[in-house]
Parts: structure tokens; sequence; C-alpha cells
């Protein structure tokens, strides 16, 4: 048991046995300011089918040889018979399967097909744009209509003069304000009648149908969730995703250039999470996705490594390094160079600036280590320093840190259990001081165990965020910040997970098709509450004890002074349902100076949110220093605490 020192006894609230923290004005260490940033990576449809605001399933017929074009989860509305067709004139080569809809037999009204959404489709008073090909004879009108599953009540459509035309491919364009229907089990539907079809079929394909977005942008994100990552101030987005980025068997890894463009341009991939890809969010949608969140985008190339164990030669890598180099020039490169001469074509003549860019995923694991090792870091890295001197190249894993110049240490991930986490948070205080890393990705993902140790990737993982784990990351987020001058920026990951389809858990974002379900994990509570309160510089600190079960760091930025602790297991220190005094005193900060604690507590440690339920109490008190400026509070075991004292 520890015995703290009675330390620090304030005139205005006296606590003894506090632990006493005593933190200096200066001669502490800058920090990255990109200490919480986010990473996203599209787990079954939490990209495609969510964060992407496009309503429509399958919207455009995508398939390759892994995962075949499908008719699902289309149906058919009064009769017409529906299927798939790959017609010797396509819509575009990106696109060559379509929708064959004869019609036939003698329907009795209106006949067409119908669209669940991503299990379902949210219907509010608000404007919706959509659009359709088709190819075909018809005359009349298309109605394009949202009404409710189970009961086929209309909430809203809109009749469209048929422009269609045998001979070619013909857009149609279309609003709709519908009325708000009670709930998300509505389909999405497009009819027509089938007197006025000459040849007894059309075809059709990108059927698309988007609510408003977030910042208005066309082809932009779902506005709540992108409310829910502002509320967040993430300072980064490490992009395309880990996984994501590589692809499972060759020849399919993320291609960037296969990702921009007219979405009839974009041919989609098979993903690595169990489903091909539409890629209708593709490279400018991040990069976009970043302005509007003012994030710094941490730009991640492929690596020449696919997931199935290919590395490609030193000398087949080439040609990828060469594509990095284009990529790179597509986003930075003046409007007279090649690449960036496309990107002003595609609307967007001002360069962006990226000055992070991360080579690979988690080269480490597989059978990639050896190539990553003797030549495929060195290439990429090697050709970027070149051109871009100003670029940090991150290398995908710490396992071989790598010290050239430019280049960052390398990505650190680290997914294990929560004590695992609290015993890792001096892990950084043994970085050389020159050198960075990243914590790409991080999370709790298990509950603890007797034994200890990390992960087991045999064991199940949680479902939500558990707020022991929460408390962990604190603890290990604590630790890097502490080391702010050697860490990058840190993101919790996987961010989404779309609950009707979802191959990962834990995930700091949950959601369905009604935003009135979003659940803001324990973790998302965590990280706000700290992301909210940046340090600029932290500032050496010296306390009557240890570490634990208080973990904190201290510094200040250009208004206030701060705190930041957390309690984990106090129970070997204290009576565990008694909260831990603490004192903290900023040198320069005097007596009667006030300040506001914010303490993050949860009922109990395997507690998690869910779908309406929120376990997370936040509790803000204002507390005032003493006449020997110290500021003295109780923080509860399993909390997260923030003290800012500004002026
Ligand atoms: C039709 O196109 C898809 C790609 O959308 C492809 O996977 C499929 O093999 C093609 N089918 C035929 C019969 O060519
Ligand atoms: C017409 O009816 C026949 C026989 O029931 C059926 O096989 C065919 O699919 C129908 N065609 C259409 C376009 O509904
Ligand atoms: C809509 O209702 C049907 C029938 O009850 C059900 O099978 C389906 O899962 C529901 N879909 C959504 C999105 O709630
Ligand atoms: C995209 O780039 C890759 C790599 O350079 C290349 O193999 C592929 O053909 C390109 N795709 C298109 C549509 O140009
Ligand atoms: C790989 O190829 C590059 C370009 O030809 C060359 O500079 C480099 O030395 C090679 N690396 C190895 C390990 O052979
Ligand atoms: C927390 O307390 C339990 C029970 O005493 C112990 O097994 C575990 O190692 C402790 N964890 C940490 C990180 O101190
Ligand atoms: C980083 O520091 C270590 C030890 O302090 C030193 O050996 C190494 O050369 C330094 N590396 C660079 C790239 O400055
Ligand atoms: C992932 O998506 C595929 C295709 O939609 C689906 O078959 C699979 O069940 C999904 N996995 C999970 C875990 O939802
Ligand atoms: C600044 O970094 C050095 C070296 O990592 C470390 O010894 C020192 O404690 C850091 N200062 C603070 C205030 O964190
Ligand atoms: C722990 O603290 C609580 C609250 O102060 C007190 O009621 C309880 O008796 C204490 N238990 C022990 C074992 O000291």
């Amino acid at each position: 048991m520890k015995v703290f020192h009675l330390s620090v006894v304030s005139a205005f609230a006296s606590i003894s046995n506090a632990l006493s923290i005593s933190v200096a004005s200066s001669g502490g260490n800058q920090t990255s300011g990109k200490q919480y940033g986010i990473m996203f990576e599209d787990i079954n449809h939490s990209g495609d089918g969510g964060i992407y605001a496009e309503l429509i399933r399958n919207r455009a017929f995508q398939g390759s040889p892994v995962f075949p074009s499908m008719l699902d989860p289309w149906a058919s509305v009064n009769g017409a018979a529906l299927s798939l067709k790959n017609l010797s004139d396509a819509l575009s080569s990106a696109l060559p399967t379509s929708l064959h809809v004869a019609v036939g037999n003698g329907s009795d009204g209106p006949i067409g097909f119908a669209n669940p959404g991503w299990w379902g489709i949210d219907v509010k008073e608000q404007k919706y744009t959509g659009s359709f090909y088709v190819k075909g004879d018809y005359k009349g009108t298309f109605t394009a209509s949202l009404q409710s599953y189970l009961t086929n009540e209309a909430y809203g459509g809109v009749n469209i003069e048929s422009k269609a035309k045998s001979s070619e491919w013909v857009q149609h364009e279309f609003t709709i304000v519908p009325s708000n229907a009670p709930n998300i089990n509505n389909t999405f539907s497009i009819t027509f009648d089938p007197d006025g079809v000459k040849g007894g079929s059309l075809d059709f394909n990108l059927i698309s149908l988007f609510p408003p977005t977030y910042k208005n942008r066309p082809n932009g994100m779902r506005v709540d969730l992108m409310e829910l990552l502002a509320g967040l101030k993430p300072s980064f987005l490490r992009l395309p995703g880990g996984n994501n980025l590589e692809g499972n068997d060759p020849p399919y890894y993320w291609r960037w250039n296969e990702t921009i463009g007219p979405l009839e341009d974009r041919p989609g991939r098979p993903g690595t999470w169990g489903y091909e890809n539409t890629d209708g969010l593709g490279l400018i949608e991040y990069m976009n996705w970043c302005d509007d969140l003012g994030m710094e985008p941490i730009l991640a190339v492929w690596a020449g490594y696919y997931l199935d164990g290919t590395a490609l030669s030193n000398a087949s890598v080439q040609y990828y390094v060469q594509d990095a180099l284009h990529e790179l020039e597509f986003l930075m490169g003046s409007v007279d160079s090649e690449y960036g001469s496309l990107r002003a074509k595609l609307g967007y003549p001002k360069p962006w600036n990226i000055k992070y860019v991360e080579v690979g995923n988690e080269d480490n694991l597989g059978q990639g280590g050896s190539s990553y090792q003797s030549y495929r870091f060195d290439d990429f890295y090697y050709a970027i320093h070149a051109k871009y001197p100003d670029i940090l190249v991150i290398p995908s894993t710490v396992a071989y840190e790598s010290t050239l110049p430019g280049a960052s240490t390398g990505d650190y991930h680290q997914y294990t259990r929560p004590d695992y986490f609290v015993s890792q948070f001096n892990f950084f205080d043994h970085y050389p001081q020159n050198r960075t890393a990243l914590i790409g990705e991080y999370a709790a993902v298990q509950p603890n165990i007797a034994a200890g140790g990390g992960v087991n990737w045999d064991d199940p993982r949680w479902k939500f965020p558990y707020w022991i784990g929460t408390i962990g990351e604190a603890v290990f987020l604590i630790g890097a910040e502490r080391n702010a001058d050697k860490i990058l920026g840190a993101a919790y990951a996987p961010l989404f997970q779309n609950l009707n389809s979802y191959e990962w858990g834990p995930d700091l974002i949950s959601y369905t098709a009604d935003p009135a379900q979003d659940v803001k994990s324990t973790s998302y509570h965590m990280i706000q509450l700290l992301s909210s309160h940046r340090i600029a510089e932290t500032l050496p600190a010296t306390s009557d004890s240890g570490y634990g079960p208080v973990y904190w760091v201290a510094g200040k930025n250009d208004d206030s002074h701060i705190f930041k602790g957390a309690v984990y297991n106090s129970t070997e220190a204290y009576n565990s349902s008694a909260p831990v005094p603490v004192s903290v005193s900023f040198s320069g900060v005097s007596a009667g100076a006030s300040g506001a604690l914010t303490v993050l507590t949860a009922p109990a440690p395997y507690t998690h949110n869910d779908i309406g339920v929120n376990v997370v109490k936040t509790t803000t008190t204002h507390v005032s220093a003493g006449k020997d400026g110290a500021f003295s509070f109780h923080l509860p075991d399993y909390s997260v605490a923030v003290l800012e004292v500004r002026g």
C-alpha cells in the first residue's frame, strides 16, 4: 500500500493525504498539436453504407471475380422481371453491369424496382437529390418515390419526364422533398408505365439518392456522423485505412486513380471486409473530409504487399513507387503538372498540402516483414524524400524503427486489454527523444484476464468499448502525451461500425440508418474530453508519489494551464469506494485562481454504451486555488479528469 504525504493543505478545500503534484512553469516539450486524430477503416459497410451519405445499396451492380455482381437487395415492384446484364454498350467500362427490367406479360399499372437502403432509409422533410441512367425506348414518366416498406404509405415522390433512348444511356436527375416517416423501414423505388416501353425492356444503372450532406458537399458525407466527429475536434485523419489500403489478394488493392472523377468512372474493388466497395468515398472525398473537419491528412500509400502474403519483388515495386509519386503530384502538384492538371480538371485547381505519408500498413505482419525491411520501405522513402523533403515518411510498423532523416520511427498499433494498456503507461518514456512515432491504431478490445497479458485473437472481442477499457486507453494516451515530443498523434481504431453489418467490434462510433440510434462509445467521451483541452507544451511535474493509481500529464497552451488525469485500480492504494484526493499546483498560478474540473465516471468498470444508453456521467465543477496556489479535489476510481485553469 502506498502512503502519500500530506503535502498540500489548501485554505479553501482542505484535503488530507492528497497526492500532491507540482507543475513547473517551463522546461517541457512542445507537442505536435496532433495528439488526437482519427483513423477510418471501412469495416463492412461503415464506408459505403453509412458515413458516405449515399442511401442506395448496390447502386451500380459493381462486382469482381471475388464478389460477383448481384441483384441483392433490389426487389421487383408489381411483377417487373429483374436481371443483371453486361450490355455490349455498357454505361462505362468501369460499370459494365446494369439492371435489366423486362415488362412483358401485360402487367397492370406501373412496374419497377425498389431498394431498402443500408438496412433502412431515413426519410425526413428535407431535400433528397437523386439520379439514374436508363437505356431503352420509353415514352412517359418515371416516378421516383420514398415509401414505407411495412405499409407502402408514400412519403414523397416525383414524376420525371422520360428522355430515354434506345441508342444511348441518358441520365435523369430529380429531387424529392418527402414528409417525415415514422421510422426508417422505408424503400426507394423507380417505377414506370409498361405500356410506354417499346422493345419489352429498359436497362438502368447508377441509381443514386443522397440526403443533404455535411457542408453540402456533392457526393458527400452523412451529416450526423460528421457532426459527431467534429465533436471530437480531431487533428488528423489517417487514410484510406489499414487493411483497406492493402487488399486481400493480387491484383486488388486501393488504387487512388480509380477512386477519383465521376462515379461512372469508378469501378470499385473487392474490399478486405467481405464485399465489393463502391469507391464512391474516394481520394478527393477523403481530402474534402479533412478540409471540412480541419484535419491533417496522413496519407497512406500502397507499399507492394497483399494480405495473402504476396510481396512484390524489388524490381516490380518500382512501378508502384512511381505511382505513389503520381498520387502526391495529383494532390500537391501545380495545375501545370501532369497529375496536378488532372486534379484541376476535376474541379480542384488548388493543391492540397501533404505533410505525412505512411508507407503501407502493418508491414511487420504476415510475410511482409523481410521485404519491407530490406527494400520496400526504403524504395518509397528515398523516392518521396528526394522529391518532397518536407514530408515526414512514416514506416507502417515500429518493428524496425527507422532512423532515416525525414522518416518517423514508425506507426505503433496496440489492441489489447485494459490492464495491459495501463502497464504501457511508460512505454514511450524509453523512446529516443529524436524520434517521432505515430500511434495509428489503439483500442482496448477484450476484458482483463487473471493471468494478465495482452490480446488473444482467438478470444471474442467486445462489440462496444467498455468503461474499464476506456480508462486503460486514457492512461496509455496520457503516457503518450507526457512524451509529446516523440508522439506525432494517436487514433482510436476502428472509427465506425454499422450495427447491421460489421466485421469488427469495438468501434468508436456505432450507427444504423437512423441517426437517432447513433452510439457515442465510452471511449468517444474520453477522447472528446482530452482532445478538447489541448496541451501545446508539456510541463515538468514533481509529485510526492509515483504514477498509479493516478496517472497524469500537465502542461499549458496560449490561454490556460491544463492537468489531465486518469484513475485506474485504486484498490491497491485506496479503499476503492473512496475517491483519491489530489492536489495540483501550477507554478505561476496563484491563490484564488479558478479552474474548471471535468470528471467522467461510469457506474461500473464493465459497462458500455449502446443504442439509447449512455453510462458516462460528465461532471464539471469550479475549483479555486488555495492560498498556496494548489487546486484540491477528489477523483473516483475509474475516472478521467481534466482541470483547466484559464489565464
Ligand atoms: C459482368 O461484369 C462484372 C463486373 O461488374 C464481372 O464481374 C462479370 O464477370 C461480368 N459478367 C460477364 C458475363 O461478363
Ligand atoms: C412472363 O411469364 C412467364 C411465365 O409465367 C415467366 O416465365 C416470365 O418470367 C414472365 N416475364 C416477365 C417479364 O414477367
Ligand atoms: C423492416 O420490416 C421487416 C418486416 O418486419 C423486417 O424484416 C426488416 O428487418 C425491417 N427493416 C428495417 C431496416 O428495420
Ligand atoms: C491506376 O494505376 C494503376 C497503377 O499505376 C494502374 O495499374 C491502373 O491501370 C490505373 N488505372 C486506370 C484506370 O488508369
Ligand atoms: C531496389 O531497387 C532500387 C532501384 O533499382 C535500388 O536502388 C535498390 O538498391 C534496390 N534494393 C535492393 C535491396 O536491392
Ligand atoms: C489491477 O488490480 C488487479 C487486482 O488486484 C490486478 O490483478 C491487476 O494487475 C491490476 N492492474 C494494474 C494495471 O495495476
Ligand atoms: C538519435 O539519438 C540517438 C541517441 O541519442 C543517436 O544515437 C542517433 O544518432 C540519433 N539519430 C538521429 C537521426 O539523429
Ligand atoms: C460483411 O458483408 C458481407 C456482404 O454484404 C456479408 O455477407 C457479411 O455477412 C458481412 N459480415 C458481417 C459480419 O456483417
Ligand atoms: C521532455 O522530454 C524529455 C526527453 O524525453 C523528458 O526527459 C522530459 O521529462 C520531458 N519533459 C516533460 C515535461 O514531459
Ligand atoms: C471504504 O470507504 C467507504 C466510504 O468512505 C467506507 O464507507 C467503507 O467503510 C470503507 N471500507 C473499508 C474496508 O475501509
